[in-house]
């Protein structure tokens, strides 16, 4: 190797340490409880239609607000704003105390919101490793000589997702013969590994049975023992209460309210989400028909108590 060539690799080598990919992880987050995200009164229309309006919650370090409310609510839309997939039209969103519009995802994820969709954009053929690093890959050498540093991601996912609590056999395995609560939760690592200080789960629980559910609860109560903050999404209560710390209840595009965990119970979160009297009329009604002893009708008994 010539002088010339060396020189060259010590300036790529110092070019690869400041790329903006580089994982942060290692930064100390904020104590926990420290507010990260800060929305007031916030809303969004789209044109005539008012998806979210009057929307006021905080999210925090080593907390996990879980953002409750049944289909069309409003869950989605109010995730996309703190995304960065949608501006919000009403209201304020701050973070780190500072007053944005956040224009695009990217923004979001430059301040350290990841955002974890239902549809996780993997590639099922691809090993797990690979997929842990899709878009991000690092690299060794430089010009022609450059190519990806297979060894160092395969173990860098190894240990990533050892250090979540997730023991998965063979990195090398396709990561479409994980279930897909495994998926979730090697998005999730992923996304502690880049540095995400707030990381947005939209229903990660909502197509899984309920041991699958249980292990993806689990790596949310992981990410917030790392101190971050996240935002959970689920229309389950039971889902909820066993990880959440704050709980922001949405039905038709308005806030129910926004409780700390000290000041609501599991039951009084299930009859708010069932929507309570509403429930107790449609259970009623469908007792004439189906009979007092229908499963259904006791589930429903069930959830508009307390
Ligand atoms: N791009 C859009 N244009 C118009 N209306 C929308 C758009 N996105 C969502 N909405 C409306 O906003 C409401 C809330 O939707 P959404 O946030 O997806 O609810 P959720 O995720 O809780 O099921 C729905 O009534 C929906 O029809
Ligand atoms: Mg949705």
């Amino acid at each position: 190797m010539t002088a010339h060539e060396k020189q060259a690799v010590e300036a790529e080598e110092k070019r690869t340490d400041t790329v903006a990919d580089e994982p942060t992880s290692t930064d100390t987050p904020p104590p926990p409880g420290t507010p990260i995200i800060e929305v007031e009164n916030i809303g969004k229309r789209y044109g005539n239609v008012i998806a979210l309006s009057d929307v006021t919650t905080s999210v925090r370090a080593g907390e996990v607000t879980c953002v409750l409310g049944d289909n069309g609510a409003g869950k989605s839309t109010f995730i996309k704003i703190l995304a960065g997939a949608h501006e919000h039209t009403d209201g304020e969103l701050k973070i780190d105390g500072i007053s944005r519009h956040l224009s695009s995802p990217r923004v979001a994820l430059d301040l350290g919101i990841a955002t974890v969709y239902q549809d996780l954009a993997v590639v099922p053929l691809m090993p797990v490793w690979r997929n842990f690093f899709l878009g991000s890959e690092p690299t060794k050498g430089f010009g022609p000589l450059r190519r990806l540093d297979v060894s160092t991601m395969k173990t860098t996912a190894k240990d990533e997702l050892a250090a979540m609590g997730i023991d998965l056999r063979d990195v090398d395995q396709p990561i479409g013969t994980l279930s897909g609560g495994e998926r979730q939760c090697v998005a999730i690592a992923r996304a502690v590994y880049f540095g995400a200080r707030v990381l947005i789960l939209d229903e990660p629980t909502a197509a899984l049975g309920v041991k699958q559910s249980g292990v993806v609860l689990k790596y949310i109560a992981k990410a917030r023992e790392r101190g971050l903050a996240v935002v959970f999404i689920t229309h389950n209560p039971h889902h909820a209460w066993p990880v959440g710390d704050r709980f922001m209840l949405l039905r038709r595009g308005k806030s129910m309210g926004d409780f700390p965990k000290s000041e609501i119970t599991l039951d009084k979160l299930t009859a708010m989400m069932a929507g309570g009297t509403e429930l107790d009329a449609l259970s009623k009604e469908l007792e004439s028909s189906l009979g007092a002893d229908s499963e259904l009708i006791r589930d429903m008994k069930a959830e508009t108590r307390g």
